[in-house]
This record gives structure tokens, sequence and C-alpha cells, in this order.
């Protein structure tokens, strides 16, 4: 069998009445060059330009008909096809193309007499099609029957494929970007060896086919274009080509192209300009990059501005991808945005990279909505990676698009969120947006990150990405089930199912899945193993640590313990210390950043004498917790069961490359009906496929959303259309077609005007200042609308921080904060209710807090509470103690900071509806600023100036401390000495961070916050 190929590429044609193309010669050059590299170019021809006439193209073909039967001949056109169903030559005359072009006919002639079995003729051109399309129309009209669909036919046969760029009435187009046309280049994606067509180290002829009819299509899509390439004929047997590779003549035509590639050393990184030091910080952390890193770069493109969807296992180095590819931007002077679910990932990566890069100049900042933010930096691109959250960044990208285009690189880690029934919108929103702004020509690299899913649903493909997709754990896993007897059934890390009878053996005590947690424990730990136990729930955590603590006879944590903050202690923060005393740990949201930090770096410490560690599932993601082992008792959420994918990111905690050979996990089987169910649904299972939640969105408050995004980009509003052609751009849509029915964007759109947040204007809809409030900053419809409601008609002078506060508590957001409450208490709801009443609120303001049914009103009254009284300095286990009053549970730290958080988040929202609904001037801002620092760090009034100075470092607990000591002034601090300061705050640390700041304050004016009153809580 030998290789004969045939490659034309046509720009420049003689003819004036021919308009030119850019891509052509280079679809064929790059062509002729990889089957060159590959097979030696005896056997390839290359006709471009002038040298691409009939009668060249003609005896090109005929000399093809000298080929055996088993050759393989491959021929390639690129250029201007005719409505008239000819290929244009470069000598061809637009007035006599029967006698100067070559028609399809002519072709099918020229092939019938090429006598091998497998042919492949690529046609990049198309035969019909408007201005821009690479179709020449004809003077002359085509008298003959034969449809520019049955010519293709006829050429076409068993063994000779036919693969045309588009359907017989749609446009093949160019894509000058990448300099190829849209067509060509996806064949010559798939040829070089893209993951989703090589089988077996083969590029079998149909699944090219397959792939390059989906990406032409799709990224046609991204453009408002159909183009949808064909194919015709058939083959028997196996028509497969080897994977084709760069070589020298590739290069001659393309000397910019890459010749790189990476090897498992790191330092195989230098060639693509990394700097000698932070490649040795890599050498310092990893051994070598793993197969999923190396495949990123090396196949998939990851330093090519590859768009890529990776799936991979928990710890397998995703995120470390997503790492390369930003220090690559770097070392090319470019920026990047990481995004990130979650707080505490941001903060957590941002540690980690200040600390990793800022001695290379390297500027890392985050912005989360917090203090620490550096939001100046931000909109000034002065920063080389900037890490934020999911919410941070949507904001960020409507209010000002332009900052999409400081980007070289978009990072978007933890991406099947897009599931996340909460967040999974706002998340798609995002990538519809970075998607939308394509059409005008931004187009930053984007890297999307996931845990393991199932199936990805054409995510890839709308996205335009390249799928890198693997199931290979880094390290080795037992997974399985241990029933109440004690018996381990699993799947081996090699794949084979096993059983071992009394692999623990029970201790009888209450028939719960305590009688094995506690032996299995016992044993895992006394093998020298750490782990991890999950559970559903806040308070079974802590009861299964205490239970654990007091049975298993552990030795202090003493490194957890030393690092524990110890001012302002939470209920938790007690029960924490309690179970450290005998070395176990839990992990939940009552314990705030500090203690949670203290845990997760001294379990990450194989040496700490922390061995055991009790947590809820927010520690399966991101957070870098690796255990030994992984043992799971309860899979319920309150309202629904864990998902499998959920499932299968806690037990990827389980084994930690360089310390286990393997990893185990263990999921508790309370019953043997459980033992067989969960076997199979979650042992067995697979993950959830990746679904778009868009259309579960409120429709008030999606349209709401969308017209922000125009109004943004200062243009006047949005048609009816154009909205529609937004939410058709989704992930949704292009999962299940039409997402949300015409009618009802529609009937939406009224009811925004009605509600005075939207309003027409010709054709269009624009956003009234109210609705941009709303749609710019994701909050609902709903709240804007309650809180313009409580706030209209009040005086300037009523517009106080606490009716600020007071509105804020009103909005759907903080309504969906979980908070305790004892819905049948009379005395509960008499406290809570009659506490806020009586302070001298508003009526409009009490009314709209009332209107609702009498348990949230309530649960609103005790986040107001609770919000007033973190800010009045109140200790955090006295204002736990008075919510829970009624209420049989001691712990409410976690929603006391979750109201607090979301108050501070809404705060600047409701007012800015105030200053819009009373017709005010922004008079509170300044006050503003430091009521939002006070409710992040639960801080009175008095100390704001130092918070002013600290930014971060000094927690609630310290501050507190101080203000107890009498040391709420700079020159109270300074006339303290060091011991009194050091009896007051015990970090060293922390005393020079307060020194400082005391230090620099005399160097500025602070404005202080004196406008709150706050009267001492009632307890
Ligand atoms: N090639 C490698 N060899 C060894 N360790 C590695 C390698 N790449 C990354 N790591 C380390 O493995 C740990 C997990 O890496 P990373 O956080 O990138 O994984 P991930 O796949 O994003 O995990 P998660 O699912 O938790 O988000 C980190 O400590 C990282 O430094
Ligand atoms: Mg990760």
């Amino acid at each position: 069998m030998a290789f004969k190929g045939l490659f034309i590429g046509i720009d420049r044609y003689a003819s004036p009445l021919i308009t030119n193309l850019s891509c052509s010669v280079r679809d064929a050059q790059a062509l002729y060059g990889l089957f060159s590299d590959t097979f030696g170019m005896t056997d390839a021809r290359l006709l471009s330009d002038g040298t691409a006439t009939k009668t060249a193209i003609i005896e090109a073909i005929q000399s093809l008909q000298q080929s055996q039967v088993e050759d393989v001949v491959v021929i390639a056109f690129s250029g201007h096809g005719s409505d008239s169903h000819h290929l244009i030559s470069h000598d061809a005359d637009p007035l006599t193309l029967d006698k100067t072009a070559v028609s399809l006919d002519e072709m099918t002639d020229l092939f019938k007499r090429i006598p091998t079995k497998n042919l492949l003729l690529l046609l990049d051109c198309c035969f019909a099609g408007g201005a821009g399309a690479k179709v020449f129309h004809a003077p002359i009209a085509a008298k003959r029957a034969a449809s520019a669909e049955q010519s293709p036919q006829q050429i076409s046969g068993n063994g000779r494929l036919i693969f045309t760029a588009a359907t017989a009435d749609q446009e093949a187009i160019e894509d000058r970007r990448r300099g190829h046309g849209l067509f060509t280049f996806y064949v010559l994606e798939g040829l070089r060896g893209a993951p989703e067509v090589v089988r077996d180290a083969r590029i079998p002829v149909l699944s090219l086919v397959e792939f390059v009819t989906r990406s032409v299509t799709s990224a046609a899509h991204q453009i408002r274009h159909r183009q949808e390439p064909a194919l015709r004929g058939s083959t028997e047997g196996e028509f497969a080509l080897p994977i084709l590779a760069v070589g020298s003549i590739f290069r001659q035509f393309f000397p910019e192209h890459r010749l790189l590639s990476a090897g498992p050393e790191v330092t195989s990184l230098g060639a693509f300009g990394f700097p000698q030091g932070i490649l040795d910080i890599w050498s310092g952390s990893i051994p070598s990059l793993n197969e999923l890193q190396l495949d990123a770069i090396n196949v998939a493109g990851l330093f090519d501005a590859q768009h890529l969807v990776v799936s991979a296992p928990t710890s397998s180095g995703k995120t470390m991808i997503g790492e390369l590819a930003a220090l690559y931007r770097f070392t090319r002077g470019e920026r990047t945005y990481m995004l990130l679910p979650l707080r505490a990932l941001v903060n957590d990566k941002f540690d980690e990279f200040s600390a990793k890069y800022a001695d290379f100049g390297i500027r890392v900042i985050r912005s989360t909505g917090e203090i620490a933010d550096d939001n100046d930096a931000l909109l000034k691109a002065k920063f080389d990676i900037a890490l934020l959250t999911y919410e941070r960044f949507a904001a960020l990208a409507i209010a000002s698009p332009h900052v999409l285009s400081q980007v070289g690189l978009v990072v978007v880690d933890e991406v099947q969120m897009i599931t996340d029934n909460h967040r999974g919108a706002n998340l798609e929103f995002i990538l519809t947006l970075l998607k939308s702004q394509r059409l005008v020509g931004i187009e930053p690299q984007l890297i999307t990150l996931s845990a393991v899913i199932g199936e990805t649903n054409g995510f890839e493909s709308w996205l335009n990405a390249r799928l890198l997709k693997s199931d290979t754990r880094p390290v080795p896993l037992d997974e399985g089930i241990v029933d109440l007897n004690g018996t381990f059934r699993y799947i081996s890390a090699e794949g084979k199912e096993a059983s071992v009878g009394r692999y623990v053996a029970p201790e009888f005590r209450k028939g719960t899945s305590q009688d094995i947690v506690i032996p299995l424990v016992r044993q895992l730990v006394a093998a020298g193993e750490k782990v991890i136990v999950f559970r559903e729930t806040k308070p079974i955590v802590r009861a299964t640590a205490a239970y654990l603590s007091d049975n298993l006879g552990l030795p202090r944590a003493n490194e957890t313990l030393e690092l524990l903050p110890d001012a302002d202690p939470s209920v938790a923060s007690a029960q924490l210390r309690a179970c450290l005393e005998r070395g176990v740990a839990f992990h939940n949201a009552d314990l705030d950043r500090e203690e949670r930090q203290a845990i997760e770096t001294t379990f990450r410490d194989s040496e700490s004498a922390l061995k055991v560690l009790v947590a809820t599932t927010t520690l399966a993601m991101g957070v870098n917790t690796p255990a030994w082992s992984v043992v799971i008792a309860g899979l319920e959420h309150p309202d629904s069961p864990y998902s499998v994918a959920e499932y299968k990111n806690m037990v990827g905690r389980a084994g930690r490359l360089g310390f286990t050979p393997k990893g185990k996990s263990f999921l508790i089987a309370p019953s043997p009906a459980d033992a067989y169910r969960l076997w199979e649904k979650y042992v067995r299972g697979k993950p959830e496929s990746l679904v778009s939640r868009f259309a579960d969105q409120e429709p008030l408050s999606l349209v709401c959303r969308v017209l922000a995004t125009a109004s943004a980009s200062r243009t006047n509003g949005l048609t009816e259309r154009e909205l529609i052609d937004f939410i058709r751009s989704t992930f949704g849509a292009h999962q299940t077609g039409e997402l949300i029915p015409e009618t009802t964007i529609g009937s939406t759109l009224r009811r925004l005007v009605d509600a005075g947040l939207a309003e027409p204007l010709d054709q269009r809809f624009r956003l009234t200042e109210l609705g941009r409030i709303a749609g710019e900053l994701g909050i609902q419809v709903e709240s804007v609308v309650r809180v313009a409601r409580a706030l209209r008609g009040l005086s300037p002078s009523e517009l106080s921080t606490e009716v600020f506060l007071a509105a804020t508590q009103m909005t759907v957001e903080l309504d969906d904060v979980i908070f305790p409450v004892h819905k049948k208490s009379v005395q509960e709801r008499q406290r809570w209710q009659g506490a806020i009443q009586s302070r001298s609120l508003p009526m409009s303001i009490l009314r709209e807090l009332r209107a609702t049914d009498d348990a949230t009103y309530t649960a609103r009254c005790k986040r107001l509470s609770a919000v007033l009284m973190w800010l009045d300095g109140t200790e955090l286990n006295r204002i736990e103690a008075s919510l829970l009053r009624h209420l049989p549970g001691d712990n409410a730290a976690g929603p006391i900071r979750a109201s607090a958080e979301r108050t501070r988040d809404l705060i600047g929202v409701v007012a800015r509806i105030g200053t819009l609904a009373t017709s005010t001037g922004s008079a509170l801002t300044d006050s503003l600023d430091g009521i939002i620092m006070r409710l992040e760090l639960g801080i009175p009034a008095d100390l704001l100036w130092l918070a002013t100075e600290l930014k971060r470092g000094v927690e609630r607990g310290d501050y507190l401390s101080l203000k107890h000591a009498g040391l709420v002034s700079a020159d109270a601090i300074d006339a303290a000495d060091e011991t009194v300061l050091a009896s007051v705050v015990h970090s060293v640390v922390k005393r020079k961070r307060i020194r400082d700041a005391v230090e620099q304050s005399r160097n500025v004016t602070i404005v202080g916050d004196d406008s709150l009153p706050m009267p001492p809580p009632t307890i």
C-alpha cells in the first residue's frame, strides 16, 4: 500500500471578476506539509494559486490514475466553488466556466479512472451562498439538471468518500483568525491526532468525519452561521490513516509552528520559556508531570490557545493544568482570570500563588467581595493572575465587559458546578457571556476544569473546546461497602470485585453505623493511616467526632490546637477543642476560617498528630486534604440524596500520592437492603451527566440579567430577538433546543416594564436604573421590588444604616440563608418579632418584613437581631445562646456568620435602591464602606479605624479582646507595653500587625462610622 496525495489551494484568481480569498493556499500547504512529512513528499503534490490552472489540476488527477487498488489517495481542494457546480481554477474565466474551470461532471469522469479502493476527496468550497462565502456566482446559470447535491453523490462510491465543507445550500467560510477554511482547520486538527478522533493510535476516516462535522457545525453556530459538512460514499473494511506528524516540510510553510512538546520531567517545560526559578519551584513540589498534564500540553494544545474541557478525578492535578497555562501566559506578557466557586478556594489559591510566585514579579490578586479584594488593580489590569469567585466575575464582566479583553486566558475551575441547583445557572451565564464576546472578536483561551462527570452532553462542542477526559486516579483505589457484619465488599484498584468477611469486627453498641465506624477507624489509624469520615449534617459531624474521640483513645492533636485562635470562641470552637484533646477534628460551617485552616494544614502534614477528621462534603471540593482512607456514613442531604458525582468526589480524597500505594474508601451500609442499593447506585454507579440549570431560574431575573449585558456595553438595549438569541446560545439551549418558550420571554419583558425595571425604546428593551441593579449584580428581581417598595417614600433622614440592614433581610437572598427557627414556639415568635418591632424602624420597613408567612418573618427578625449583635461586639457564644433559647441545638455560629456575610454582600445594593427610591444623593456611601467592613469582621464601630488599616489578618476575637481591655484607640494601644498587649492578643504575628497598623494610622485621617445606633441586644 502506498499513499498518494494532491492538494490544491487558490486564493488569487487571474480574472479580476473573481474575489480573492485568504486562507485557501494555507489550507493546501498545511495538508501537503503534513502528508509529506508523514509519507514522503514524492507521493504528494501541491498546486497553489498560479500553478493551480485547469490543465494542471486535470493532469495531476490523471496521474493518480496510475495508483494501485490498495493505495490510499487523498485529494483536497480549497478555493471557490460556483453555483454552476465548478471548482474555480486559478485561470478560470467567469464567462466560459465550462471551458476554463473544472466541472464536477469532469471530476466524476476523472475519478472513475482512479482504481484505488481508498479515496478521500476533501472539498473546502461551496456551490451556493452569498457574499463572503467560498462561492462564485456564474453569470450563466447551470444548464445541467444535476444539483449540487447530486454531483458529489456521483463522484462518491464504495471506498470513495467525498467530504464537503457544507451542504448544498450552505456557505463554507474561512476562519481568518486561525488562517484556514473553517472546514480544513478541523480536518487538520483531526489528522494531527485530536483525542476525540484517535483509535488505537490511528485515525479512522469515519471518526475524522464525525469530529470535523461536529466541530465545524458548532464553531459556525457560535458566529450565527450554518455550515454542516456532508459526507457521501461508503467504505468497506477499515479506511484509516496514521496520525500525521509535523515535520520539516510543514514547518517550511509555517515556521511559527510549535516544535515543542513536554516530557514528564518538569525541566522539559523550560523549552516553553518558563523561567528556571519557576521550574525549580515545580520540581520541588511534584516529582514529574503526570499523564493528564502531558496530554493537556502535547495533545490537547494547552499552550496553543486551545479551548479545553478537562474532566478527571479528584487530586489528579487539574487545577495544576490551569496554573501551568496561567504561568505560560505570564511568560508571554498576558494576564489570566482564574474563577473558583468558593471564597475559601480563592483565598487558599491566593495564599499558595502569592507564596510561590511573588518573587518572580508575578502579581496575584483576588476578588471575592471581601475586604482583601484588590478591585482597583482588577479594573486597571494591574495584575498577572486574578483569582475571582464566579459571582464576582459575573458582576465584573457585566458592569465592565472591556475587562474580558484584558486577559489572554480564563480558567474556570470546578466547572461541574454548572449542574448545581443553586449556582449552576450563574456559571452558565458566565460561560455564555464569554462565548457571546467571541462574536465581537474577544476570545481569550478558555480552560474549564471539572471533577469526574458522566456524559458531557455536548458541553465541549458548545464551548468550541477540546475534551480531555480521564478516569485514571493518581493513586489507585479499593472502593467498597462495609455492612454491619463488618464484611468489606469492594472493587479493587485493578477493577476486580472482591469481598473480605470480618474485615472489621463490629462493636455492638447501638445497631447503627457507629458500631462499624468506631472499630474501622481504630483499625485504620492503628495501621498508621490518616482517615476522613464524611457525614451528612453539621450536628452529625460533631456527634461523630465526639464519639470517635471518646472511644479511640488517640493522643492530643498538639499541632492543631496550637494553631487555633483562642478569642471569641463559638460553641463549636469549644467542642472542637474537646475533640482535639483526644486526637480527632471536625470540619464544618460552624467553624471559622482560621479554625478550618488550622485543621486543613495540620491534617495535610503527614507528621502531625491529627489522624482523624470528620467532615461535611464541603471538604470534598477543591481544598487539598488527601487522606489515606475515607469512610462515608450517610448519603442523604436534608432535602435529597447525594449525587453519584458528590460521592465519587468524597471517595476521591482517599489515597495520598507518595505516601500510600493505594487508597481505600468504605461506605457504611446500615442494613442488608442498603448494602445492595448503595453498591448498585454509588460504588458501581456512573457520575451524572452535565445538565443545564439555566431554565430553572426565575424568568424575570434571568431576562433582567441578559438585558444587563446590553446596558453595560452601552448599546440601547436589546430587541426581543437579540434577547432570544442570547438565551439560545446557552448550554441549556444547545442541549435541548428551545429552552424557554418565546412567548414566555415576551410576557416576561412586559412584566419587567410594568415593574419599572425595563423600558421599551422603539423595538428595544432597556433596563431602568432599578433594573440595572438587579441585572448587573445578579440579585433577584423580587428582592429589588420588595426593597424598593419598603424604601419608597422615606425621607433622607430616615435612611439610617439600620434601616438598610433591616431592608436587606427582606430579600430573597437572605430568606435563602438557612437559619434555625422554632416554627411552633409562641415564645420564639414573640421574642424575636418583638425585638425588631421595638426598634423604631419606619412603618414601611416593618410592613414589608412582615409581608410573608409567620415563620419566615420570625427568621427575618432573628437574622437581623443576629447581625445587630454581631456588629455590636457581643461574644459569639452568647449570640448563639440567645438565638437558640427555644431550640434544642447549641450551635448557630455558621448561620450567624452566613447571615452577616450575605447581609454584607447585599447591603450596598440595598443602599443603591434606597438612593433611587428616595431620590437622595449617595450621602451614605462613606459610612457604607465602614458597615461593610464591620459586617465582614463582626466588630463595633469604635474599632473600625484599626480594621481599616489592618484589612485582614486579625480576627473578631482579637478585636473584641482589645475592646474588653479598653484598648480601642491608637493612643491606648501605644501606651500598652508588650506584656499587657500580649495578655490580650496572644499571637506574636498579630501583635506586630496591630502595632504596625497603629503606626500607619497616625499618617492618615480616618472617617469613622457612627451613624449606626447600636443599643445593647436583648438577651
Ligand atoms: N504531576 C503531579 N505529580 C504529583 N503531584 C501532583 C502533580 N500535579 C499536581 N500534584 C499535586 O496533587 C495535588 C492535587 O492537585 P490539584 O489540586 O491540581 O488536583 P485537582 O485535580 O484539581 O483536584 P480537586 O479535584 O481536588 O480539585 C496538589 O497538591 C498538587 O500539588
Ligand atoms: Mg482542583
